[in-house]
């Protein structure tokens, strides 16, 4: 039995050999290992034998099933990178020969438009007397979650699915709403400020969702700020974009870190309202989720909650773009197409 072990083994390696496609490498794999493969079958037969052979045997053949394992995952592997690799030698582009793109009819694309109105909006909040600040992509727990009255266990951290790092102790970040965090901690109030960014979340993307995407978050706080602030401000940043009269509704929307919060919807602009799959046949698009900051987040950022209280928002900066130029789908944003970015530096 042992001689037949060692030799189905080696005439495994050498059918290894012969493989090319991940498909002829699964079929030699399940001859072998299979329910009715061949080292299967062999110890099927080990009941007929004396202790001692059993002995000698069982492991020999489970060392002999992990080698078929690990020397099929490796050739699977290098299929697949060679495949990689073809495929990139194949697409090769020499971005120095721009003429070349030329010839295909491919303008130069300009800003991208989630660019652009970052910009116009980022105009209209120094207009107002706001700062803008940056955060890092690369965040940690504090700054993403415990800062803004997300403590671990919470059940709020699953409503925005994160990318973790291995080391479990730095993330994407989900929100921009770090960057309360570290606007708390470089200014002293009175302040205002609006924050831009990308952001991360572990999604399934659909017309209205993406697993990159931007926001724009807003901060003010002060003495007696309240709801009105909020909602003029809101009100201006949407008459700017839109220069005509859009409808919103404001609904109650839940977020650990504002007190009392609220959703900002708009009147979907691609179907006007009639459904379709932006706004999930609903006529509405969740834009702008926003509320009065929550007394703990304002004493994580040490500042007095007997003097000074605040107001923030969250604004979804693709599906603004999305509602301003009625594009039907998220993913045409992100797909690096130069003839749709091409279309977005005339405006
Ligand atoms: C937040 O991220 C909160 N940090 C917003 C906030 C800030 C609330 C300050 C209160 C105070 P939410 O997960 O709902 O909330 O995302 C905010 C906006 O980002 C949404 O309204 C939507 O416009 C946009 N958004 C959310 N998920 C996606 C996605 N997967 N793809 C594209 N846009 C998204």
């Amino acid at each position: 039995m042992q001689e037949k072990l060692h030799q189905l083994f080696s005439d495994f390696q050498k059918g290894l050999k012969n493989c090319l496609l991940e498909a002829e490498i699964l079929d030699l794999k399940s001859q072998y290992l299979g329910k009715k493969g061949f080292i299967s079958e062999i110890l099927k037969n080990l009941k007929d034998v004396s202790v001692e052979q059993k002995k000698m045997i069982g492991p020999l053949a489970n060392n002999i099933k992990k080698e078929i394992e690990h020397l099929t995952a490796n050739k699977m592997s290098s299929i697949e990178r060679d495949a990689i690799n073809k495929k990139l030698a194949e697409k090769r582009i020499d971005i120095t020969q721009r003429e070349k793109f030329f010839d295909k009819g491919l303008n130069h694309a300009g800003p991208h438009p989630v660019s652009l109105i970052q910009r116009e909006i980022e105009d209209i909040f120094l207009s107002m007397g706001f700062d803008i600040l940056d955060g890092p992509h690369i965040e940690d727990d504090f700054h993403n979650f415990e800062a803004l009255n997300i403590p671990a266990d919470h059940p709020a951290r699953d409503m925005q699915d994160t990318f973790w790092f291995p080391n479990l102790k730095n993330l994407l970040r989900t929100h921009t709403s770090t960057i309360q965090v570290r606007g708390m901690k470089s200014k002293r109030p009175p302040f205002k400020f609006v924050g831009p960014g990308k952001v991360f979340r572990s999604e399934r993307t659909d017309a209205s969702h993406e697993s990159c995407f931007h926001q724009l978050e807003g901060m003010m706080v002060g003495e007696n700020i309240s709801v009105a602030n909020l909602i003029y401000f809101m009100k201006v940043l949407l008459s700017e974009i839109f220069k005509s009269e859009v409808e919103v509704r404001l609904r109650p929307g839940f977020f650990p870190f504002v007190e009392p919060g609220f959703e900002l919807d708009i009147r979907c602009m691609v179907c006007k309202g009639k459904g379709c799959s932006v706004c999930k046949q609903t006529g509405w698009v969740e834009l702008l989720p926003c509320g009065m900051v929550h007394p703990n987040v304002l004493k994580a950022g040490n500042i007095d909650t007997n003097k000074w209280n605040g107001f923030a928002f969250g604004l979804g900066l693709d599906r603004l773009v999305m509602m301003k130029y009625k594009i039907d789908d998220i993913r045409h944003l992100h797909g690096g197409d130069l003839r749709f970015i091409s279309q977005f530096s005339a405006y």
